[in-house]
């Protein structure tokens, strides 16, 4: 693990600009839960277009806890293995290193009929509950127990039973994992409000594909009628590509680009950015499958409000990246975080760089823009946010130094090697 790596960036300030073409990887939160998905079938399968990311060495602990088998075949192409599955326990250690470990607790106590898990961890972003988990295994027949910090799950009969749940807060892991627990429950499972991310859709795709029978997908409503393990005979997982990903290079792109090409993406899943980004005055060109990006207007762009909203609405893993954008826009723009507290806790460092930012509470900030931004030392407190301190470097005049860039590498893959393609001055730092 590179806990301790630093980021050295050279800030491009009003002169120097990146060019070229960067192409967008898997998308982290649709194939986190596909592969854990293989706790459903009795058999293996093939996942493609995976990112080398510290996430999946955080995943591939978990499977060896399990019992499961993850080989890379070819680069991105994933062989796994669920055939000697014999755990029925999530360890502290894996868990507490990532919160999408959470994903596993549905699939396995549908296999099972029992499960033993610690509270998740994961990303500093705020107090990150899991009582919809909970309160849905319940009525799914389960009984919890919480003892040393652990939680301890029982299924009566050992066969977890359909049921209709609605959820008070449409969670993407939380609908993820009541789906898979719904594939192998008795009878029929009903979810109501769930979470529309492309991510949940991909994954309700993959396990019709494998013989689920799950109804509404990309709607608030799902079906699921209950069966037996799915099988992975001859199926390949295509991970379809990151959309926060995406966003994050638009982002850069529109503030230090004099031509960039972002490829292998899909523009479909990220239009409330595209348009937000269109109206303020970035010049972009959006096809099927790339968006070409400059920042050549970046002097007359304008600033615009953001609220952060589930899926389709504003993504809050793009919130920070776009602060970055308005603190260069004109005018005054209101941000306004809905779905975690705690993700504002980065502006003090943009303030410290020379953004006039301030603070309502912890949900709501002002930024007035233009402002010119000087290198500082800086810590992202989680992946996104960390990869919102590289624009911002980059953006800057002078250097900066970004500290315990782990967090950036649990979900962008090698980004110096990438950025530094497109002309961007970043050196990894090893500790
Ligand atoms: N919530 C509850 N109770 C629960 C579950 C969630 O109150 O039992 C609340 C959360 O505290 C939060 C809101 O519901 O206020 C929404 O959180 P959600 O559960 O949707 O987030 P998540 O599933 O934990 C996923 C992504 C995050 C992304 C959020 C929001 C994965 C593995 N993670 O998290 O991605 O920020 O959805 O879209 O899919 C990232 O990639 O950097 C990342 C953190």
């Amino acid at each position: 693990m590179m806990e301790k790596d630093k980021f050295k960036i050279q800030g491009l300030g009003r002169e120097k600009f990146l060019s070229g073409k960067i192409k967008v990887n898997g998308a982290k939160n649709a194939v986190l839960p596909v592969l854990a998905s293989c706790v459903l079938f009795e058999d293996s399968f093939v996942a493609k277009n995976v990112p080398a990311i510290e996430d999946l060495n955080r995943l591939n602990e978990i499977f060896v806890d399990l019992g499961i088998s993850m080989k890379e075949i070819n680069t991105g192409e994933y062989f796994v293995n669920a055939e000697n599955i014999k755990s029925h326990e999530i360890k502290e250690e894996a868990a507490k290193k990532m919160r999408a470990s959470i994903i596993f607790s549905g699939p396995i106590l549908a296999r099972f009929g029992k499960l033993i898990f610690p509270h998740p961890g994961g990303c500093v972003i705020g107090a990150r509950p899991i009582d919809i988990f909970l309160e849905a295994f319940e009525e799914m027949g389960a009984k919890i127990e919480l003892k040393d910090e652990k939680y301890f799950i029982e299924v009566k009969g050992a066969k977890l039973k359909g049921a209709e749940i609605f959820l008070k807060i449409p969670s993407v892991t939380a609908t993820e994992t009541l789906i898979m627990a719904g594939v192998l429950a008795e009878g029929k499972t009903v979810l109501k409000n769930v979470a529309l991310e492309p991510e949940v859709t991909s994954l309700i795709e993959w396990l019709n594909q494998c013989g689920a029978k799950i109804k509404g997908a990309g709607s608030a409503f799902l079906e699921i009628e209950g069966g037996s393990l799915l099988s992975g005979k001859n199926q390949i997982y295509q991970t379809i590509p990151d959309r926060l990903e995406t966003g994050s290079f638009l982002i850069l792109g529109a503030l230090c680009a004099s031509d960039l090409e972002i490829c292998n993406c899909n523009p479909k899943d990220l239009e409330i950015i595209i348009e937000l980004l269109k109206d303020a005055g970035v010049d972009m060109i959006v096809s099927k499958n790339s968006i070409r990006v400059n920042c050549k207007n970046r002097k007359n762009y304008k600033a615009f409000n953001i609220k952060t909203h589930e899926y389709p609405g504003f993504p809050t893993d793009l919130q920070s990246p776009m602060t970055v954008f308005l603190t260069q826009a004109k005018g005054e723009a209101l941000v306004f975080e809905t779905i975690f507290e705690g993700r504002l806790n980065y502006i003090e460092d943009l303030v410290n760089m020379g953004a006039d930012i301030r603070m309502w509470d912890s949900h709501r900030v002002m930024v007035k823009g233009p402002r010119k931004l000087k290198g500082k030392e800086l810590e992202g407190p989680d992946i996104r946010t960390g990869f919102a301190f590289v624009i911002a470097a980059l953006v800057a005049e002078n250097e900066s130094m970004i500290d315990n860039v782990y967090y950036i590498d649990r979900g962008y893959e090698e980004i110096e090697k990438r950025l530094s393609a497109i002309g961007a001055e970043i050196k990894r730092i090893k500790n």
